[in-house]
């Protein structure tokens, strides 16, 4: 979380169950229902069939305990309760145990449009639908485990690759393109610009993933887009170490966007 933030992460029960309010389940329902309502023609069909695989619905803000056990049911994966920001060792030993990480404080009415921190919401409706795909899952946790064999001097780059797939992703489907990130279909700002026809679509290049700067607090100029949930499964074979080289060695693209202004 950044420094600033006046959120705090709840502790779980015994019974690892969060302790949410009546309050938090409208702002869940409230989140869920103008998504739902938003997202069909704009997402993978992949990811709905995800949100309903899960049960997620809007009654209740979900209990992770309760996702961990339907992913692990459904492809083996899983959610694991984190304070919001973790160091990116822990984030990628997660997931290379296919086991996604889940901050479990959900944001507050003045935040429903926007929040800069990933909350519940973005983290159980954004991400774990698609977890319930099995190629995708096996993404999650190829990349999880040559991230960690790679360290620290890859750290940054591998997060691009995490970047723009698992946050920000597009795919190509016979009815057009879809989103799948969970950046896009958590926000209807961001879903709202990715369908629209001033973001430079590209086709899914490692390399150039790898030399692609971006900024986390803004709707993003480009997106990168898959053909198939194979190929991103595929990705896993790729020589990481050796491109994330080259793409130091040739350096980063010019940003597409403005430098961020000094506060
Ligand atoms: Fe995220």
């Amino acid at each position: 979380m950044p420094k600033d933030t006046t959120y705090t992460s709840p502790h779980p029960d015994d019974d690892g169950l969060f302790p949410y309010t009546a309050d938090d389940d409208a702002v869940w329902g409230e989140l869920f229902r103008r998504q739902m309502d938003f997202l069909p023609g704009k997402v993978a069909p992949e990811y709905l069939e995800g949100v309903a695989a899960l049960g997620l619905n809007d009654q209740k803000a979900p209990q992770v305990k309760e996702i961990d056990a339907r992913l692990h049911a459904l492809t083996g994966a899983g959610a694991h309760g984190v304070p919001a920001i973790i160091p990116p060792s822990k984030f990628y030993d997660l997931l290379s145990q296919r086991k996604f990480p889940v901050a479990t404080f959900l944001r507050r009415r003045e935040h429903m449009d926007y929040i800069e921190e990933p909350d519940l919401f973005h983290e159980v409706f954004g991400h774990c639908p698609m977890l319930t795909n099995g190629p995708y899952a096996d993404f999650i946790e190829g990349f999880g485990k040559r991230a960690k064999a790679l360290g620290k001097g890859y750290s940054w780059h591998m997060f691009r690759l995490f970047w723009f797939t698992v946050e920000f992703g597009m795919i190509r489907t016979k009815d057009g393109l879809r989103a799948y990130g969970a950046g896009i279909v958590s926000s209807p700002a961001e879903a709202a610009h990715a369908m629209g026809s001033d973001a430079l679509m590209q086709d899914f290049d490692l390399l150039t993933v790898f030399r692609t700067p971006y900024r986390i607090d803004i709707v993003q100029p480009t997106y990168f887009v898959i053909d198939s949930f194979d190929q991103l499964a595929g990705l896993r074979e790729a020589d990481f170490g050796a491109l994330i080289d080259k793409a130091k060695a040739t350096g980063d693209l010019p940003a597409l966007f403005p430098a961020k202004e000094a506060s």
